[in-house]
């Protein structure tokens, strides 16, 4: 297995993500965790160094352990991690006048196996840069592999050492042979062999839950989503009935989706489950809140409260287990008391109150969603339900911009799956990674007969992305957003205007709040 050195990129899963897709088991630790001992015990057959938000000229910029060097195994450093490759074995790194971010176009300059058929010497390849500070004088046993225009330095190696490094990332989707770069070091240079699969990850998330829990009881979440499914089907699987399944009707679902999630773990998986319908619990509760966080963490709250009395009708739990993905992890605290900022506490995540009893059981906190469907199939999930869009555990609570009622979300609701309904008839639904739409604080003037309407505006929202962690608007035909905004105002009293959503991931998240 191969070991990631996380220096706190908000990318640095993506890695991860791309050495599993060429059939690679690989780990993302911190790198304050990552020492000698940590390091020996993993044992892994090569190393990769994350990109960072830091520095190597701010004090204290965080090291790989030297051993990291010692070991004998191939090692590659990427943005950060060849600056911190180059400062820790002699070279040198200076904060470069112009910062390079974007696209760029690099030129192959030296034969080596990272490039392995991308092309001859002079053949250019574009990268995606973030970078401000730069490799400026290499260690010894380094030469330059590739150049680029701000970065001469822009792939290095030493070849005797198998030790590697490039000032791009080819984990993201925006260097298009990307995934090829990491796939030679790991096959080519580290010698994988490229057999891991999604099956094996089912096996092995198996065993580690059994290894987590033992004979103990797991009470597991669900939200109405396919992660909390997808988790709760593969908990079952594990331990059987140790898992007490609780569905916490928030009031704040989706149309009809309730009775889904009800059907289809009675009836298709025969997987007992406790219904707790606690609408009004919920809604009392966010009554007059209007800020985003103050709503994540009341929803992350009450869930927990609501388990915790389930779990206690139940008989009692030692696990709580939840359908936390990679991204809301990333996006939510810093990973595992790791480097990365806080963008929104995630509802699985940041919301958990620190007087929770129970310990956490995640098993897909590794994965992203695109994974977490493929496990879904690997589990025997119903290919329309393993499709579904996402749905945020704090539901429709985030999709009413200020002060949340049962009057506001039965209307979303409603509009809501209209849109949906509209976008599967177009043959769309399965092009676009999410769609949804959010019901605003705003009234607008209005004309209907010859009535004045002053009432809300709903904002459409649908996204492509591949992982959730950027995301591009989708460009419906104006003919479709017409058709939808005609039946939504028709057929929804209480809105009167709809406007559709057109910023991307970034500058924008998927969700408004
Ligand atoms: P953002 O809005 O952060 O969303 O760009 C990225 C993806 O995460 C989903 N999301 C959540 N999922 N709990 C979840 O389980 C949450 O609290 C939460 N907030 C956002 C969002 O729907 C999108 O798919």
């Amino acid at each position: 297995k191969a070991l990631i050195i996380d220096f706190g990129s908000q990318v640095t899963q993506l890695i991860a993500r791309r050495l599993r897709e060429s059939g690679v088991f690989c780990e993302v630790h911190p790198y304050n965790r990552a020492d000698k001992a940590f390091i020996d015990a993993y044992d892994p057959k090569a190393i990769i160094l994350s990109g960072s938000p830091h520095s190597t000229h701010w004090d204290n910029s965080p090291k790989a352990d030297p051993s990291v060097f010692t070991r004998g195994i191939p090692v590659l450093g990427i943005c950060y991690g060849e600056q911190t490759m180059c400062a820790q074995l002699g070279g040198r790194v200076e904060a470069s006048e112009e910062r390079e971010f974007g696209r760029a176009d690099i030129k192959l300059v030296a034969d080596s196996p990272l490039f392995a058929g991308f092309g001859p010497i002079g053949h250019e390849e574009r990268v995606w840069m973030s970078h401000g500070d730069r490799v400026s004088a290499l260690p010894d046993g380094f030469h330059v592999v590739a150049t680029s225009g701000n970065a001469p330095y822009a792939a290095i190696a030493d070849e005797a050492r198998k030790f590697y490094a490039v000032q791009f990332h080819p984990e993201v989707v925006h260097t298009p042979r990307g995934a090829e770069l990491l796939k030679n070091f790991t096959h080519q240079i580290a010698g994988f062999r490229g057999d891991w699969s999604m099956a094996s990850f089912k096996d092995e998330a198996i065993t580690k839950i059994r290894a987590q829990v033992g004979d103990k009881r797991v009470l597991c979440g669900l939200s109405g989503g396919v992660d909390s499914s997808v988790a709760a089907v593969l908990l079952h699987e594990a331990i059987g009935d140790q898992l007490i399944c609780v569905f916490v009707d928030t009031g704040l679902m989706r149309l009809g989706e309730a009775d889904e999630v009800v059907d289809l773990f009675r009836e298709h998986y025969n997987i007992p489950l406790v219904h707790a319908q606690a609408e009004d619990l919920f809604l009392t509760a966010l009554k007059g809140v209007e800020d985003p966080e103050k709503k994540r963490k009341i929803i992350g709250g009450l869930f927990i409260d609501v388990f915790d009395e389930k779990a206690k009708e139940a008989g009692g739990a030692d696990f709580l287990a939840q359908g936390t993905l990679y991204p809301d992890v990333i996006e939510s605290v810093s990973f595992d008391g790791g480097p990365s900022v806080t963008i929104k506490s995630h509802h699985n995540v940041g919301g958990l109150p620190a007087r929770m009893k129970m310990q956490l059981v995640e098993p897909l906190r590794e994965l992203f969603k695109d994974e977490v469907r493929a496990l879904g199939r690997e589990l025997g999930l119903p290919e329309a339900f393993v499709k579904r869009h996402p749905f945020p555990g704090p539901g429709l609570g985030i999709r009413i911009p200020g002060a949340v009622s049962k009057e506001k979300a039965d209307i979303l609701r409603k509009a809501d799956a209209i849109y949906i309904e509209e976008i599967k008839k177009a043959g769309l639904y399965d092009v676009i990674w999410q769609a949804f739409s959010v019901l605003l604080p705003v009234n607008t003037v209005g004309v209907m007969g010859d009535e004045r309407t002053y009432d809300a505006v709903l904002a459409l929202r649908a996204v492509t992305s591949v992982d959730g962690m950027t995301a591009d608007y989708y460009p419906f035909e104006h003919d479709f957003l017409g058709r939808v905004a005609t039946r939504i105002i028709n057929e929804c009293r209480g809105i009167n205007r709809v406007v559709y959503d057109v910023t991307s991931k970034p500058p924008g998240t998927i969700e408004w709040e």
